[in-house]
């Protein structure tokens, strides 16, 4: 079964076509970085116009590398929640009518699903039931993957989620938006235990918080200018990384381990970040547990996860009609 799969929640215009849920045949992905990046984070208006300037290209384009027509796939698949409804209602508005003009059914994707769905497409062997962290710009979550399009949330952040947490700490080290790439980058040249930071507590064991840390890191900056004091970015870099990985890899794995899991996977935008990669292949072969990560092209949005998932969830019987909508914020 060929899906044609749309992207459209944030600042990516994605579109791909993927077969079977594991078979990538074509993707394109359109970002709108350059433009977001002279304003410090995505703008929610400007985002749904690229989207509404892009898509028929983009979509065209996933296409023709497939070296097919609309009429050569099975179903069109679309993120509909959550994310920046503007944003999302172009994905959704077109599919509706690319599936509605082709006689074609309609399969809505959650995001988040899509992120973790990835991973089937690198990893032909992976099979539910596995635990899950998620870790992205819009969500810190500890999912169980009890099949493919069942899920439970074990734990999650309870304010600003990992990716947020770089970014914004990104920014005050002077790096341009999105900063979590330009950490891990500066990461690499620097010592992480030179900088102390605070790892927030939660109530709940397997809940995150980043919040306290990103302004430790954001008073850090702040204190070294008013007193004149240089700061050694590679090193502050390099130790809110390691403070980042040791929080998510710690819970995580513990989560694991309470739950008798021995598979377990990474996914979302900051399951690109080498420190968290390493330290979260490093804790799974002390503990004897089988660890899934996407390459890091998957990690980032992109619209072959959402064709891997929306295969699965056709299986199911989720298809939409054309009332389907676009929802800002959705539980899994
Ligand atoms: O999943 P994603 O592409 O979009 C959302 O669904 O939110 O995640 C984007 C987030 C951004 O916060 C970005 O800074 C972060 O992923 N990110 C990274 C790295 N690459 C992307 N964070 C840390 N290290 C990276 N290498
Ligand atoms: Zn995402």
């Amino acid at each position: 079964m060929k899906i044609l799969s749309i992207e459209s929640s944030c600042d990516e215009t994605a579109c791909a076509v993927v077969e079977n849920g594991r078979n990538v045949i074509s993707s394109v992905v359109a970002t709108q970085i350059d433009e977001h990046k002279l304003y410090g984070g995505v703008v929610p208006e400007i985002a749904s116009r690229r989207h509404c300037e892009s898509i028929t290209a983009v979509c065209d384009e996933a296409l023709e590398k497939a070296g097919m027509t609309i009429s050569d796939c099975d179903a069109v698949a679309v993120t509909y929640a959550p994310g920046l409804i503007g944003a999302l209602l172009v994905g959704v508005s077109f599919a509706k009518s690319l599936a509605l003009a082709a006689e074609k059914p309609l399969i809505p994707v959650h995001h988040i699903k899509g992120h973790i769905a990835a991973n089937y497409i690198a990893h032909s062997e992976l099979t539910p039931p596995y635990l899950c962290l998620v870790a992205s710009g819009g969500h810190s979550h500890i999912i169980k993957v009890n099949d493919y399009t069942e899920f439970e949330t074990i734990g999650r952040t309870i304010d600003d989620a990992a990716g947020e947490a770089f970014d914004k700490a990104a920014r005050s080290m002077g790096f341009p938006y999105p900063g979590g790439v330009h950490i891990d980058k500066a990461a690499k040249q620097g010592n992480p235990t030179s900088y102390k930071l605070p790892i927030p507590k939660t109530d709940k064991p397997y809940d995150f918080s980043f919040s306290g840390l990103k302004t430790a890191v954001i008073n850090l900056v702040h204190n070294a200018e008013q007193k004149g004091e240089q700061i050694n970015i590679n090193n502050l870099a390099a130790s809110f990384q390691n403070t980042v990985s040791t929080m998510l890899t710690t819970k995580f794995i513990q989560a694991a381990k309470d739950n008798n899991y021995k598979t377990i996977a990474l996914a979302g935008g900051v399951a690109a970040n080498s420190g968290l990669r390493e330290a979260l292949a490093q804790k799974a072969e002390e503990n004897g547990m089988k660890l899934f990560i996407p390459p890091i092209s998957l990690c980032g949005d992109n619209a072959a996860m959402i064709g891997s998932q929306a295969y699965y969830e056709y299986l199911k019987g989720n298809i939409a009609d054309s009332s389907l909508n676009a929802v800002a914020s959705m539980k899994l």
